[in-house]
């Protein structure tokens, strides 16, 4: 993007992010959003991160636990972003009141007899190496959750987090939206394996992809997605001809309208050459394995942020014009409703079944 001189002042050009624009954009999805990776909150560690408007205070018990609460200290409001825990108690530093585990008033700085004031806590998740947090727009506690799968590999997830502008949904909406991966990310072709399943709060993806790479030429790549309410992906990323696995966890968090974090964190696998002994084998995987991962790692995070400019800057347009080669973008929709507040789903609902009416007439 470029930017004009005008009379001394510097003008931007090009388009306004979606936050700054104003586009009209999507509510806060209800459900669990990753606030942090586990390896960030060490045992002691207060961090205090931004999630739909809010702060959000994570921290870790000397146990291992992980807390979230609402940031301000119930005596006379403090950030709790600044307190730290003395043992497994967390100490507001405004007056010195603690808090322990469950999070009740156990002691003040006084040494007077504690009030009846506990933290505001939140459903915390720890879960395939991320802490998230429920956040639901009618305060009910969580009905689902993040299932814990296998971490493929030896060696610990690569990660990387960023903030831009953007909606949570376009993150995952992108996994169905089949027609960009040839156009925006350079694929050769993508197809869908089957069709998308849903169940509930999660839905299956099963893609079909041909890659090309310099010198190497065309391979086939398959793709298997499940994603998890608004908030997480998880891929498996499979290259028989290399024998190689990348497990891609992609996690978008609404921080504010129209904003939000993304973290992904990545691993991968070789399978070992089956023509040698077995420690042999062992040994030539993980020693590829150990030298591929930071390219492979950068070359994911270079497919993931290919989008960015186009998250940051589109609207959330409700009643797109579908075309023959886009993905099944109508039914994700449908199925991404449940997350909203009922009205605006509706709303939504019937301005897709509007849609379907114009194309089929
Ligand atoms: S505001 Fe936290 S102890 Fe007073
Ligand atoms: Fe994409």
């Amino acid at each position: 993007m470029g930017s004009t001189r005008t009379r001394g002042r510097t003008i931007s050009e090009g388009p306004t992010p979606a936050d700054v624009a104003g586009a009209p954009g999507l509510p806060y999805p209800s459900g669990w959003s990753a606030l942090a990776f586990s390896d960030e909150l060490k045992p002691g560690a207060v961090l205090t991160r931004p999630l739909m408007g809010e702060d959000v205070v994570l921290y870790r018990l000397r146990t291992g636990d992980v807390r979230a609460i609402r940031p301000y200290c119930p005596h006379l409001g403090a950030h709790l972003g600044l307190a730290e825990l003395d043992g497994n108690d967390l100490v507001c530093p405004f007056h010195l009141f603690a808090f322990g585990p469950d999070g009740s008033c156990v002691r003040t700085g006084y040494g007077t007899p504690p009030p009846k004031a506990p933290l505001a806590r939140l459903p915390v998740h720890e879960v395939n190496g991320a802490v998230f947090v429920w956040r639901h727009e009618d305060g009910r506690q969580p009905d689902w959750e993040i299932p814990g799968w296998h971490a493929i590999g030896h060696r610990p997830a690569r990660q990387a987090a960023w903030e831009m502008a953007g909606n949570a949904q376009e993150v995952i909406e992108n996994s169905v939206d089949i027609g960009h991966f040839a156009t925006l990310h350079g694929w050769v072709e993508a197809g869908l394996g089957a069709p998308v399943a849903y169940r509930d709060k999660e839905f299956h993806v099963s893609m079909r992809v041909r890659e090309s790479a310099p010198v190497i030429g065309e391979f086939d790549v398959t793709v298997e997605v499940d994603g998890y309410g608004l908030s997480c992906l998880h891929a498996d990323i499979h290259t028989a001809r290399f024998g190689l696995t990348m497990c891609t966890m992609i996690m978008p968090t609404a921080i504010a309208p129209n904003r939000m974090q993304l973290r992904q964190s990545n691993r991968i696998a070789l399978a070992e050459p089956s023509r040698l002994p077995r420690p042999l084998a062992r040994a030539v995987s993980r020693t590829a394995a150990r030298l591929l991962e930071r390219p492979l790692f950068r070359s994911s995070c270079d497919f993931t942020a290919a989008d960015f400019p186009i998250w940051s800057h589109k609207q959330y347009e409700q009643r797109p014009r579908l075309a023959q080669g886009d993905g099944p973008i109508g039914p994700f929709r449908r199925w991404a409703r449940q997350f909203y507040p009922q009205d605006v789903a509706d709303r939504e609902l019937s301005r897709i079944e509007q849609q379907r009416n114009v194309s089929a007439n």
